[in-house]
């Protein structure tokens, strides 16, 4: 007899724009708790490659998209991510985002989301001087994103705040102008693991930055980049006592050395000048290779079968489609946005 499957609490989406391999600090901020809610709830997850075209928005961009997007797809699996168990899905894929937007971008005014802090950093970061309109609209459709599958919980980095945020005014203002349509949902943010800092010490890893570990980066390349890690800049030899809080080092291996003990001695001797910077970033080298290994050998498999991702992303759109269309059927509806030729329509006409 088969077993009654056990009921999931509720519906989560969250996403990863196509830039190209996903990095460590995706890992700490949503990988990972994606992976360990797939089971709990009914995972949704998109590949926003709408949201890549707010900065890029060339052709051979959206090419370069389109080959980013299967690495991304590659990189939540080999995280960890049950292929069988999510609804992974390209944005483009399911248009009806691109209507909601449209709809939810009457319910934000253009000084609220120009107050939004990512944008500022974004252009500074890629040397905009002023925004697209689709660009300032990104908050929005990334709202369109979460409540179009109805989403509840949103697992991202704190980065990502704000447009959660951004989302919860749109639902309320919907709600409360056109009735009980959507859920406010509830951004999901690891509390004890702030914004991951990359290894030059900058406040964010990040890919555009160039301080970014890979997922997919081979023991070699890990290794380098451990070994000209940003550390207590004010301490030159290992005898000078050093700074452990906020220190790369040891965020690294508080996040990834599983060994305790150890984490807490070489704190212990660093404080008082006991140990030197390489040997802590030997060791911490081969705890990172130890933790990526098993990520790079699910990997490995996946990429030798690239059919099983476009399958993937063919399933996911398959179901994520209708739920999307129904949902904007009833924002329509909710809106009093029904066609023309409406039997309701007609008789107002003709009894007005
Ligand atoms: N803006 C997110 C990022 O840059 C990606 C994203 C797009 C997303 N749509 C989303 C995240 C919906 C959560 C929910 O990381």
């Amino acid at each position: 007899m088969s077993e009654a499957k056990p009921r999931k609490k509720g519906r989560i989406l969250t996403g990863d724009r196509p830039t190209g391999r996903l990095h460590l600090g995706h890992y700490v901020g949503t990988l990972q708790n994606r992976v360990k809610l797939q089971d709990e709830y009914d995972l949704f997850l998109l590949v926003a490659d709408y949201h890549s075209l707010t900065t890029h928005p060339g052709k051979e961009d959206v090419l370069a998209t389109r080959q980013n997007a299967l690495e991304v797809v590659l990189d939540n699996y080999a995280a960890g991510i049950d292929p069988n168990r999510v609804t992974h899905y390209m944005q483009s894929d399911v248009p009806e985002t691109a209507e909601l937007t449209l709809l939810f971008s009457m319910l934000v005014t253009v000084p609220r989301l120009q107050r939004v802090p990512t944008l500022k950093d974004v252009m500074h970061n890629l040397h905009i001087e002023e925004p697209s309109a689709g660009l300032l609209n990104y908050p929005v459709l990334q709202a369109a994103d979460i409540l179009i599958v109805k989403g509840e919980l949103v697992p991202v980095g704190k980065d990502q705040a704000s447009h959660v945020e951004v989302t919860r005014e749109i639902a309320r203002r919907f709600n409360r102008r056109f009735g009980e349509v959507f859920p406010i949902p509830k951004a999901m943010i690891p509390e004890d693991t702030p914004t991951l800092v990359g290894i030059d010490g900058q406040a964010k890893m990040s890919k555009s930055l160039g301080n970014a570990i890979l997922l997919s980066d081979d023991p070699e390349t890990v290794t380098q980049k451990v070994m000209k890690m940003y550390t207590d800049p004010n301490r030159i030899h290992p005898t000078d006592p050093g700074t452990v809080e906020g220190n790369p080092l040891f965020i690294y291996h508080d996040l990834f050395n599983p060994d305790r003990e150890q984490v807490e001695e070489f704190k212990e001797r660093y404080r008082q000048g006991k140990i030197g910077d390489v040997e802590c970033k030997r060791v911490l080298a081969e705890k990172l290779n130890e933790f990526l290994d098993p990520i790079r050998r699910r990997r490995r498999y996946l990429e030798e079968r690239p059919d099983d991702l476009i399958d993937i992303l063919r399933a996911g759109a398959a179901r994520a489609r209708p739920i999307a269309q129904e949902t904007l059927a009833q924002a329509r509806e909710a809106m009093g946005l029904t066609s023309l030729l409406h039997e309701r329509v007609i008789d107002l006409y003709r009894s007005s």
